[in-house]
Parts: structure tokens; C-alpha cells; sequence
């Protein structure tokens, strides 16, 4: 995998009692190690998350419940994924600022990461990012 978006599909093992998905270090598909999870959930109609950029933290968005869109930014082009699917989701690489909006309701955003939480790591200023992103 190089380092663009990607969406990655983790394992599903069906099951008529429900369906189970996982994802573990070592054989998940993902070019990090996982070293945090934190969730979205309860997001008002219209509301809009993120709206930031990570300068090192490589990130992998998953929609647990319900669906919501992510868009990216990487300084030059947009790109927009709907995230509806508890068993694939969206490799953030380092570097795309990212919005996150139309989130149904219910819906649960998980979002794993390669580094543990760190205010110096994001960039919230859209004009810094612009000035400082690297992507053609
Ligand atoms: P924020 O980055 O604004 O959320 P999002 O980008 O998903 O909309 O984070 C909201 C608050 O939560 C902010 O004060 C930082 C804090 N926070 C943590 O303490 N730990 C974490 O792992 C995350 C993601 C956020």
C-alpha cells in the first residue's frame, strides 16, 4: 500500500447469530501498528467533525453504525467517501485535512491511530496547512 487514501476491508465472519468483524496489529491490512481508538457518536443533524490535518498520525475511520461522509483535502484535490460498512473502512495517511459531516443518526464513527493522543501532532489552522502541505 503507498501512502494515498484508501478504503480497506477487514474481515467479516458470518455468522446467523449476527456478524462478527476484527482487526488486530500484525495482519490487518493497515501500515501501522495500532496504538489508539476513539469514537464519534451522538452527532447532531448538520453537525460537522474534524476539520484538522495530523502532520505524522496515519488514521483508519470506520463507520460501526450508521453512515457519514468523509472528505479530504491533501492541498490540491477533494475527495469525499461515504463510510456506511462495519467491516471496511477509510486509511487516512498523514498530511489530508479532513472533515467529517452528514452523519445519520445513530451512527458511530470509529476511528483507530497510530499514535497515542497529541495536540502537537494537529494542525487546525486550514491557512498553516495550506501553507505547509506537500501532496502534488
Ligand atoms: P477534536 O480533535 O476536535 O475532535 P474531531 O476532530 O474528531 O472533531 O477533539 C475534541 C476534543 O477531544 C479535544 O479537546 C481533544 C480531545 N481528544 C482527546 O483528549 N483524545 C483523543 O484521542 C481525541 C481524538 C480527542
Amino acid at each position: 500500500m503507498d501512502d494515498k487514501p484508501c478504503i480497506v476491508q477487514v474481515p467479516r465472519i458470518y455468522d446467523p447469530r449476527g456478524n462478527l468483524s476484527f482487526i488486530q496489529n500484525g495482519d490487518n491490512g493497515l501500515p501501522f501498528a495500532i496504538e489508539r481508538m476513539y469514537w464519534i457518536y451522538d452527532v447532531p443533524a448538520g453537525e460537522e467533525r474534524g476539520a484538522h490535518a495530523h502532520r505524522k498520525g496515519k488514521e483508519f475511520i470506520m463507520s460501526l453504525s450508521g453512515s457519514f461522509n468523509v472528505n479530504l483535502f491533501n492541498g490540491k484535490n477533494h475527495l469525499t467517501y461515504t463510510l456506511n460498512r462495519p467491516w471496511e473502512g477509510l486509511y487516512v495517511p498523514p498530511g489530508f485535512w479532513r472533515t467529517l459531516d452528514n452523519f445519520s443518526s445513530g451512527s458511530v464513527c470509529a476511528v483507530l491511530s497510530s499514535t497515542k493522543y497529541d495536540e502537537a501532532d494537529y494542525i487546525r489552522s486550514f491557512d498553516e496547512f495550506m501553507s505547509i502541505c506537500v501532496h502534488e
